[in-house]
Order: structure tokens, then sequence, then C-alpha cells
């Protein structure tokens, strides 16, 4: 394990920031804002970490274009991360070799675990307080692409072999501290989120489909019953930014930080951000800031009609 150790601050809190979809392509105009955006981003926010979840590049100009997309978290001193989209390599390249350029890059302090079964830069970062002891974890899963199932197709899942290594850090780690939390990221949502929208409360926007796998292998099942899992949060489905609590842990997507991909033209691109606290291990804060310098603290809530009659 390749980290610089991550430590809660003075006041007892831990800020990340998630960047997902930033699909960066064609080293055009259009690319090089989202650069000067999570620029702009970072210097206002100055988070503690930042978390890149996936589709940061697209096309066959990726390993050039990994570079420039991350240009701005080399440049600002702050640690981060990543995990894999299911499109950073579709046409170009493969999974080693992009993870390979990230790893000699500034600040970066994702890692490969050989032991993580399946996928690429499966990750934990564990986060301590100003004593020293472990607090918080924040997790990184590759969702994949594709499902190798060819009678399923479709997109790919948290391997049940993932979801054991995940299970065998957290035991590794409850020798460390018995209580800790974990606020995992990935691209591509669990398939529950589809159930948490129908059936609970939600806050923030739904514009998009639900881009999850047509089988389920479990993964929101091990992280209900690993005791730890706070909070899953994923990218991928563009125009998507809305959270809830689904059976205790909150499940939501983060905000569509590059200008590049799909979207529509009244929704804004930005990123959401965490504030952990030492203290405090059954909740986070999160919020989103919007391209247009507005932020979004308190978004619309949803209840579904089957909960409206309930009263
Ligand atoms: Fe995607």
């Amino acid at each position: 394990m390749k980290h610089r150790k991550l430590m809660f601050g003075q006041d007892g809190t831990f800020k990340i920031m998630q960047l997902t979809d930033i699909h960066y392509t064609d080293d055009d105009e259009t690319d090089r804002r989202s650069v000067v955006q999570i620029r702009e981003w970072l210097q206002k926010e100055q988070p503690d970490l930042v978390m890149v979840t996936g589709d940061a590049v697209y096309g066959t100009d990726n390993l050039d274009n990994i570079k420039k997309a991350m240009a701005p978290l080399t440049e600002s001193g702050i640690p981060w991360s990543f995990v894999f989209g299911n499109h950073d390599v579709e046409h170009h390249s493969d999974r080693e070799t992009l993870f390979g350029i990230l790893e000699k890059m500034e600040g970066f302090v994702g890692y490969h675990d050989s032991d993580s079964g399946d996928g690429y830069g499966n990750h934990m970062l564990p986060i301590y307080d100003r004593e020293g002891t472990l607090r918080w974890v924040v997790a990184g899963m590759d969702s994949g692409n594709k499902n190798p199932l060819p009678q399923v197709g479709g997109y790919q899942y948290v391997s049940r072999r993932q979801i054991a290594w995940y299970e065998r850090c957290l035991k590794r780690l409850e020798q460390e501290a018995a209580q800790f939390s974990v606020l995992e990221f990935q691209h591509m949502a669990v398939p529950e989120i589809e159930d948490l929208w129908r059936f609970g409360k939600c806050w923030g926007v739904k514009r998009d489909g639900f881009g999850c796998p047509f089988v389920n292998s479990g993964q929101f099942l091990a992280a209900l019953e690993d005791g730890h899992t706070r909070g899953m949060f994923f990218g991928h489905d563009h125009t998507n930014s809305f959270w809830g609590n689904h059976f205790g842990i909150v499940l939501g997507y983060g905000r569509i930080s590059g200008c590049g991909g799909y979207g529509a033209e009244d929704y804004p691109r930005g990123t959401r951000l965490f504030v952990l606290r030492a203290d405090n291990l059954e909740q986070f804060e999160t919020y989103e800031l919007l391209d247009n310098g507005n932020y979004v603290r308190n978004p619309w809530g949803y209840t579904p009609l089957s909960r409206r009659d309930e009263g």
C-alpha cells in the first residue's frame, strides 16, 4: 500500500471532492474549459482529498489526455485518487497502462492491490484523527465496463471476488480500530439505487436513466452486512445527482464535472463535496458546487407516490 497518511484537520473535519465524468476527449476548447473549472473549484473548496470517479478520459488519445485532465489535481498539492469508468480505456490501451501513468503523477494516492480480485485499482484510504486513531476510510472500486456474461449483456458490476476483498480489508482495519466508517466510490451505481428512487426519500435531481448492471452481484447487501459502510457514491448517469438513505447507507450520485460528454443544456456541471467528521461515524455532510457558482446545500426533496400515501 503506497499512500501518504490522510488525517483529519485541526477542526476535526476532512473534506472530499468528487469529480466525475470529465470526458476529456479531443483536447479542444470544451475540454480546456473543464480543466479551468476544476482548477477554480479546487481553489474555492480546498478539499483534503479528491476522488475522480471514472470516465475522466475518452477516445484514442486517452493516455495523453489523462495528464491534461488531471493537471489541476497534480498542480494543487492535494492528494487525489481515481476509479475507472467504463470509458477511460474503452477505445485505446488498457487499465494497467493508464493506471501506471496515474501512479507516476504528483499527489496520486490510489494504488492497485493485486489481491483485490477483478478490475484494477480497487483501494482503501484510511483517514486518522489527530491522535492517530482510524476514524473513516475512503474506498474506491472498479465497476468495469461491459458485463462479461454474453447471455446478460449491459454493464459490468463489482464482482464477488472484489466484494470478498473489500470485506477482508475491513476485517484487517478492524484490528486498528473497532469503530470506523467507510465512504465508498465507484463509477457505475449498484442496482439498488433504482429501488431507492422508486420507494425512498431522495434529495436532488434525477434526469437520467439508471445505467446499472442487469444482474445484482450482492455488493449493497455486503455493504449492509459489513457494519462500516455509510455511503456509496457513483457517476456514470450524467444528469442524475440525487442521493438518499437506503436502509442506513446513503446512496447517491456525484455531479458531472466535465463539459464534454452527454448532458443537458440546462443541467449545470459541477462537483460534489463531502465533509466527514472525526467525531461522527454515523453521518456525513454532502453538497454540490456548480459551474455557475451556486451551491446546492438543500436540494429538492422527492417522495415517491407509494410513500406519500403513508402520510
Ligand atoms: Fe460512464
